[in-house]
Parts: C-alpha cells; sequence; structure tokens
C-alpha cells in the first residue's frame, strides 16, 4: 500500500527554494550513511534553477559532501548539452560548476544524439551498470526529482503518451507537445522505485493542476502522468509554495514547510 504523499508549503519563493534544498540534502545524508553514496536524479524546465542556486549558496554548499554524490537526469531534450533548452545545461551552470562537481560523477542523457532510441538505451544500460542492477530488475535511486507542467506532464511523460504504458524500459524516447518535440525521459517504472521522489513546483500558474493531482476528481485526472507517480515502497513528497498551493483544499494547506 502506497504511503500518502506529504504535501510541504512553504509561505514564498525564498523559503521555497531553502526548504528544497534542505530535503535534498538530508534525503543525501541518509543515504550516504546508508551506502556510502547519493544516487540522485536531477528533473528538466526552470523550477529547478531556484534549488540549484539555494544548493550552492554559502548557508548550503559546505554542509554536504558533493563528492559523494552521482547525477543522473530524470529527463533530457534532444538537444545539444549547450543548448540554453538543455535541462543538463541549466544544471551544469547552476549547480555543477559551482559546487566544482567532476564530470565522471554526472551521467547526463545524450541529447545531441541523431537516435535517441539508442542513446536511451545506452543510458538504461548506464544506469544498470552504476546501480549494480540486473536487467530482471529495477534500479533504485535515492532521489528523484520531478517538475509538473500544466498539462499535468512530468519528467518528459505527456498525457497519452505510450511511455506511460511502458512498463519494460527504464528510459523512453518521447514526442512532447512542448519545444523541442523528442525528449528522452525515465518511465513510471524508474521513477516509482526510488526511495524517495520529491514534486518541485511553485508559482500560481501550478494551482490548477495541483489541486487535478492532488485532489482529483476525474478519472482524467486521476490518469494524469504526474498522478501515476506512485512509488512502490518509498516516499513521496510535494514541495509547493503558498501560491501553487493555493487551490488545494483546506485540510491539504495546513502543513507548512
Ligand atoms: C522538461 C521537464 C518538465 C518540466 C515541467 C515544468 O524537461 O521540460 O522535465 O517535466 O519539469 O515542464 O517546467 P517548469 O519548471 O519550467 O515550469
Amino acid at each position: 500500500m502506497a504511503r500518502p504523499p506529504e504535501i510541504r508549503i512553504a509561505p514564498d519563493s525564498h523559503t521555497w527554494a531553502t526548504a528544497a534544498a534542505e530535503l535534498v540534502q538530508a534525503v543525501g545524508q541518509e543515504a550516504v550513511h546508508a551506502s556510502g553514496r547519493f544516487l540522485i536524479a536531477l528533473s528538466g524546465g526552470s523550477t529547478p534553477e531556484a534549488l540549484y542556486r539555494s544548493l550552492t549558496a554559502p548557508a548550503f554548499a559546505d554542509r554536504f559532501d558533493w563528492s559523494r554524490a552521482i547525477f543522473f537526469f530524470s529527463d533530457e531534450r534532444c538537444v545539444p548539452p549547450g543548448d540554453a533548452r538543455s535541462n543538463y545545461a541549466l544544471a551544469n551552470k547552476t549547480l555543477f560548476t559551482p559546487l566544482s562537481i567532476s564530470p565522471a560523477q554526472v551521467h547526463r542523457m545524450a541529447g545531441e544524439s541523431r537516435d535517441p532510441q539508442a542513446a536511451a538505451l545506452e543510458y538504461e544500460q548506464r544506469l544498470r551498470d552504476i546501480t549494480n542492477t540486473q536487467s530482471s530488475n529495477d534500479p533504485i535511486l535515492d532521489l528523484v526529482l520531478l517538475g509538473l507542467g500544466e498539462d499535468g506532464h512530468t519528467a518528459s511523460l505527456f498525457p497519452g503518451s505510450p511511455a506511460l504504458r511502458d512498463n519494460r524500459s527504464l528510459i523512453a524516447v518521447t514526442q512532447s507537445p512542448k519545444d523541442p518535440p523528442i525528449r528522452m525521459t525515465m518511465t513510471l517504472g524508474a521513477i516509482n522505485r526510488a526511495t524517495v521522489i520529491l514534486f518541485l513546483v511553485a508559482g500560481a500558474g501550478k494551482a490548477g493542476i495541483v489541486r487535478a493531482i492532488l485532489d482529483p476528481k476525474t478519472e482524467a485526472e486521476r490518469q494524469l502522468p504526474a498522478s501515476l507517480v506512485v512509488p512502490e515502497s518509498g516516499r513521496l513528497i510535494w514541495q509547493l509554495d503558498r501560491a501553487a498551493a493555493s487551490k488545494l483544499p483546506e485540510h491539504r494547506q495546513s502543513r507548512s514547510a
């Protein structure tokens, strides 16, 4: 039986970024304590930038031994790593470089590949090799970060995408209604095995879809990609700010981060 999601609501965008950074470091400490390393998948989109900037700020930068972290991506746009639309490019500029993360610790999806399907298979194999996971099983990442689109997509799993029914692959190639059109993404199988899944969602523009996912009224809302993120045995945490939580029913708005 899946645990109910933990909904954390920060009063404003500044405390949201600090709360998200504290969560990431707390999960990281637990992982390093348990296994000596921290396997984390970064999310795409613009929302993580505030988190990355918090993690590299003086208040946080030295509070965690980042040399223990191994970075993956929960999705990537099929563009070169230097492209402004690249999820790797944002993480490299605002997280890896400021923290002097060694390239050996970073496993990015090859968005520049002319054969995204082959690149997806290669990434799946690398995920298995690094997590020592045979093909019969799914790897367990310590933390998977996810964003949320206004249509209910998460990672690059869009409403109606065949990848939502793919329970064999860990990494799939998908079509996006948003630019850029071709994406690589972790599947629900890879995401739902994680020890901790953390949705990072902020801003009034997301209030409607947050309500649809966390307080669904229809079967269509229950079938949205983000609604299908249900950890097999891990924790599901939503780090919201007050604006993104503004359409949640009162009883869901009580807990503040
Ligand atoms: C991507 C993302 C995507 C993103 C949402 C939210 O590569 O686009 O992984 O799922 O998280 O679209 O994007 P914003 O954070 O920019 O609102």
